[in-house]
């Protein structure tokens, strides 16, 4: 047991598991998703739901993934495995979206390394970037070898952290890149405030809208799940990988909740930052959200600012969001890497992390070949519905063929992950008892938790489910 521990790895410090908690957390969904989310689902009023949401499921959710992880001291498959054999299937779906998400994820972190290589070279005088805003994204995407380029280039970043190990690797770059992300944020969103026109994306931004609230309740409902859920990584066994490297002595309550609110004080953070720099440099008309928000818009943004002072600025938050990117795929792709490994080790034999590594990153650039190839559903005919199309002529566009990355957030967040959550709360509620969760975490058998587990779960993880096949098949 001993020996297979030492071979699996185990984080040096309570701090650096939080760091990496942290920094899979905090994504491309706190700085793109979250804010327009907020802004345009009743500002103020949707945050209270999702605060709620983030207590009442998240938190929930989050101290049930590390204290499987660490009762068992398996990732995502094994852990299930070892509760029950009928549970592996959470473990499994989770390893599937895990997958599919680092995927895409290393197209749209391919694009920020680009963005940012970009905006450094402009302050030192290259030209060809700054300036050309939708004409130069949409230029990029359609250009294949340079797109599969820097999804490698990405691929392989996530897998050469990796390669350290997880206290070498993962633990060490989150150490360090988490605190930079924060103060960077923070000194980006202090800039943009003090410019003028920032007034009206903070206005967008927290303005509570009540009767926004009141009549659209089931669908704000749906979206705050939706998003909190995604942003804490919650469903896909990272938090079951990175909590069986955690030591016995270590805080779960604690840790959970701190990561919760990390969380969501970064996902506000970037809504003071990326809105209102929206509204003040480029106009309301401007693309809020998406992959737009991002790499349009923002673009826009810095290059408005004017000058090499903008051109540092646009560098400074595209390594922002570099960092957040790619702590989150590090997370990812361990899912599969841990699969692998300890499947190697219950069969006794090597566990051959760095192999398996090399493995998972290739598979995971084959699998991030369409969807760097479909220019973001730009090209004609080589999108999922365009291929389709050819043996079925009658299918018409929905939300989740447009694009090879809309099949792909279809097939995980938009169907495995919530699916995913709901069986892991029944079978956490009502097969192996909170008892499992608060016996691990050294705390008392609570109520309030089991009816999180039997009922608040559930009933979320429903409403997203069904919100997000309206949202992709209607
Ligand atoms: N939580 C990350 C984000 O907000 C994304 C992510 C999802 C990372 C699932 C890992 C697992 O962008």
């Amino acid at each position: 047991m001993e020996k297979q521990h030492h071979h699996r790895g185990s984080w040096g410090s309570s701090l650096g598991f939080l760091m990496a908690a942290i920094g899979s957390a905090v994504g491309l969904g706190n700085l793109w998703g979250f804010p327009f989310k907020m802004g345009a689902n009743g500002g103020f009023a949707f945050l209270l739901v999702y605060i709620i949401m983030t207590v009442a499921v998240g938190f929930a959710m989050l101290m049930a993934e590390m204290a499987i992880g660490r009762k068992t001291g398996r990732s995502a498959v094994g852990a299930f495995r070892q509760l029950g054999r009928g549970s592996a299937v959470v473990g499994y779906m989770g390893v599937i979206s895990g997958t599919v998400v680092v995927s895409y994820y290393c197209v749209l972190g391919g694009l920020c390394l680009r963005y940012c290589l970009g905006f450094f070279t402009e302050t030192f005088g290259g030209t060809g970037f700054a300036g050309h805003g939708e004409a130069f994204f949409q230029a990029f995407t359609a250009n294949p070898w340079p797109m599969l380029l820097f999804t490698g280039l990405f691929a392989v970043i996530t897998g050469a952290i990796l390669l350290g190990g997880v206290s070498g690797g993962i633990e060490k770059f989150s150490t360090v890149a988490m605190p930079a992300l924060f103060f960077m944020l923070i000194a980006l969103a202090v800039y943009i405030g003090r410019q003028p026109g920032a007034e009206a994306g903070y206005a967008f931004m927290f303005t509570p809208d009540w009767a926004y609230l009141k009549e659209n309740f089931f669908s704000v409902v749906s979206t705050a799940a939706g998003q909190m859920f995604f942003s804490l990584s919650l469903a896909m066994g990272i938090m079951v990988a990175y909590g069986s490297y955690l030591k016995k002595d270590e805080n779960i309550p604690r840790d959970a909740l701190l990561i919760c609110g990390a969380d969501t004080v970064i996902a506000l953070l970037a809504g003071c930052l990326v809105i209102p720099a929206a509204f003040a440099f480029v106009g309301e008309d401007a693309y809020m959200s998406g992959v737009k928000l991002l790499f349009v818009t923002m673009h826009q943004v810095f290059f408005n600012i004017g000058g090499r002072f903008g051109c540092f600025l646009g560098f400074i938050f595209f390594l922002t969001v570099c960092i957040a990117a790619i702590t989150s795929s590090v997370s990812l792709l361990e899912v599969s890497v841990s699969f692998g490994v300890d499947r190697r080790i219950d069969k006794h034999k090597e566990p051959k992390r760095t192999r398996m590594i090399a493995i998972c990153t290739l598979l995971v650039f084959l699998l991030a070949v369409p969807v760097a190839l479909d220019a973001m559903g730009g090209t004609p005919g080589a999108t999922p519905l365009g291929l389709l199309q050819q043996w079925f002529p009658a299918l018409a566009v929905k939300g989740w063929n447009e694009s090879f990355i809309n099949a792909y957030s279809f097939i995980s967040e938009g169907f495995l992950m919530p699916l995913g959550a709901l069986l892991m709360s029944l079978f956490i509620g009502y097969k192996y008892q909170t008892d499992l969760v608060t016996h691990e975490c050294g705390i008392r058998r609570s109520r309030v938790l089991e009816v999180c587990y039997r009922f608040i779960v559930p009933i979320a993880m429903l409403v997203v489910l069904y919100g997000q096949l309206k949202d992709f098949l209607g």
